[in-house]
């Protein structure tokens, strides 16, 4: 996934360049092995471009020159995808006669069949990239208008794109494009911002407009054009938001917020009178959902794993029968669906080409298909019939955590939304909402062991193997346990079922391999503590995760994280934020980046 800007001024900015760096740094999560620009400077009639390996400091260490004659701007940071991370490869790319230029982010899947037959017309190209056979395309049918260049080469092209195009010889305009990795344009009083999200246009406006697939807009300082009249939209965050606020890491901010976001997450939607969730989002579907009598959750990494505790929330709550499946999986597989089952999927970024990839499928056989999702206006949220809106707010860390609680808390709503239209009493329905309206206050009861969480970080932080373990509702917590602290501390950590162990897992264990085991007093306490025993003697160290007031659990294991008394389905909202922590401390006493891990991008946009 990469992050793209297009700046455009409507009166002559001499800071343009810095306007348009600016804006591509709030996007730098979004792939940062490389970036460029490229700018029509009005003065010498000519196009500039600079292109640097590494974080975007690189390139601005490389920018001698203001151009303050440059307008249009476009602008690119990468996360590799085809071709090697080289300065080369690094976007914008531009044709044979420098003429056009432009960025992209997605996959130019028949890249290859057009490259051979435009270097068999003459094209001479220079990068390893998928990128640059659009711009070789464009320029073979360009014929003094970019536009209409643009879209005779687009209808060639089979894959995703999100594209800024430039011109030397039809310059002050930017041609933007969209299919499948979104595009906004933000609507400024000075300036026109096209970009990949909107981080990158909110220190500017609030009011934007989504590009839909296929959409080509052209963007000018006096106007802006596109196919059809659209309303343009507001974006919900403020600019802190999107900011560290002080924190050391966005990862920590974002964590040390999920207080917030979980309240927000259910602001409004809670009827306690009679025990039921309100869900906006699927009143066009309500009726048809009563019908409904099987999910399918589609979702990938962490959220895969919300869905997995998703699934026993439907299943015990909703009295649905619930099946999950990986993005990159569904697909590819003969899932057995029928006009009763409903895909659902799980999204942060909404902008998952794996999850995208199952909607489509899902679409195909006339399913519902819904999603939960937290960026408004995503193409998840677009191509979905219905959904929820986490409204956890712009979570910036590569590592998913508000996002995971939130996803949590709206399937417990979507669980309450769908059991009481099915068998779910009044009564369960009003303590499932009275316990969920007191999540916010024992989240942050939970957040107050952050301290003691760095101090067990520092304790374990030469051990470079870690068993995640739980049952139930906390299984699928021990997955994502394993998969923070491999993800933002590169160290091995294995997830599984605790029942499981003794079935291989088990034999890693020595005093050098310990174990989080999340064992709160519910239905599978007992069998916890089984495993638990099972690891102490073989000298295995245990950090557990249980309930306040377990003073039994003290005598057998190493280190306690308590957590408050919940319902056993909401325990994982709870549970799972001291392994947030702990992944967090251990990556930090490592020095490893903890908001831009490496390998990771933010949101995968491709297969
Ligand atoms: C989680 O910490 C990872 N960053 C990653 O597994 C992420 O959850 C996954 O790529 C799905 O992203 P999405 O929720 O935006 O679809």
């Amino acid at each position: 996934m990469c992050g793209i800007v297009g700046y455009i001024s409507k009166k002559d900015n001499p800071n343009s360049l810095r306007t348009g760096i600016e804006a591509l740094k709030r996007l730098e999560y979004r792939g940062y092995d490389s970036s460029g620009f490229a700018a029509w400077d009005r003065n010498k009639k000519e196009i500039v471009s600079q292109k640097a390996v590494g974080r975007i400091a690189e390139l601005e260490k490389k920018i001698t020159d203001n151009y303050i004659s440059a307008n249009p701007i476009i602008l690119h940071t990468r996360w590799a995808t085809t071709g090697e991370v080289t300065e080369k490869n690094a976007h914008p790319h531009c044709d044979c006669k420098k003429n056009i230029w432009l960025a992209h982010n997605g996959i130019i899947e028949n890249y290859k069949p057009l490259k051979a037959q435009l270097e068999k017309e003459g094209h001479k190209f220079v990068t390893e990239t998928d990128t640059e056979v659009i711009a070789h395309l464009i320029e073979k049918f360009f014929q003094g208008n970019l536009e209409e260049a643009v879209k005779k080469a687009l209808a060639y092209i089979k894959g995703t794109y999100g594209l800024v195009v430039i011109s030397k010889e039809d310059p002050n305009k930017i041609v933007a494009a969209r299919s499948s990795s979104p595009l906004l344009v933000g609507l400024g009083e000075n300036e026109y911002i096209v970009a990949s999200d909107p981080s990158a246009v909110i220190a500017h406006t609030k009011k934007v407009i989504y590009l839909d697939d296929g959409e080509v807009v052209t963007i000018t300082p006096e106007n802006f054009l596109m196919g059809r009249e659209k309303e343009p939209e507001e974006i919900e965050w403020e600019i802190e938001d999107a900011q560290k606020s002080g924190y050391p890491h966005f990862m920590l901010k974002e964590i040390m917020e999920q207080p917030e976001s979980i309240e927000n997450s259910l602001r409004g939607r809670l009827i306690f009178e009679e025990g039921r969730a309100k869900l906006g989002g699927l009143n066009s579907v309500r009726d048809k959902l009563s019908q409904i009598e099987r999910i399918n959750i589609v979702a990938c990494g962490t959220a895969y794993y919300a869905g997995l505790a998703g699934e026993y929330m439907l299943e015990e709550y909703a009295n649905i029968p619930t099946e999950v499946d990986f993005g990159s999986e569904f697909r590819y597989r003969k899932p057995v669906l029928n006009k009763t089952t409903a895909v659902l999927t799980i999204s942060q970024s909404g902008e998952t080409a794996d999850t995208l990839g199952a909607i489509r499928e899902a679409k195909e056989k006339d399913l519902m298909t819904l999603g939960i999702v937290n960026v408004v206006g995503s193409t998840v949220a677009r191509e979905t019939d219905a959904g929820v809106y986490n409204h956890a707010g712009p979570e910036i860390g590569v590592a998913s955590t508000k996002a995971l609680t939130s996803q949590l808390t709206v399937l417990a709503l979507l669980t309450l939304f769908l059991g009481r239209q099915r068998q779910l009493s009044l009564v369960m329905g009003q303590r499932i909402a009275k316990e969920l309206s007191l999540l916010p206050g024992m989240v942050k009861k939970v957040l107050e062991n952050n301290k003691k969480i760095e101090e067990i970080a520092k304790k374990y932080k030469d051990y470079n193997n870690f068993l995640y373990i739980g049952r139930k509702y906390n299984f699928p917590i021990a997955l994502e346990g394993a998969l923070k602290l491999k993800e933002i501390s590169y160290i091995h950590a294995e997830g599984y079922g605790a029942g499981e162990m003794k079935h291989g897992p088990i034999a890693l264990i020595d005093e050098k391999f310990p174990t989080f085991a999340i064992v709160p007093s519910d239905s599978v306490y007992q069998k916890m503590i089984s495993n638990i025993e099972e690891i102490k003697a073989r000298r295995g160290k245990v950090i557990a995760i249980a309930t306040e007031g377990d003073e039994e659990i003290k005598k057998i294991v190493d280190d306690v994280i308590y957590i408050p008394k919940t319902l056993e389905m909401l325990t994982p909202i709870l549970s799972v934020i001291p392994l947030q922590l702990f992944a967090y401390h251990m990556g930090v006493a490592r020095g490893c980046d903890v908001d831009k891990p490496r390998n990771l991008a933010k949101s995968v946009t491709v297969e």
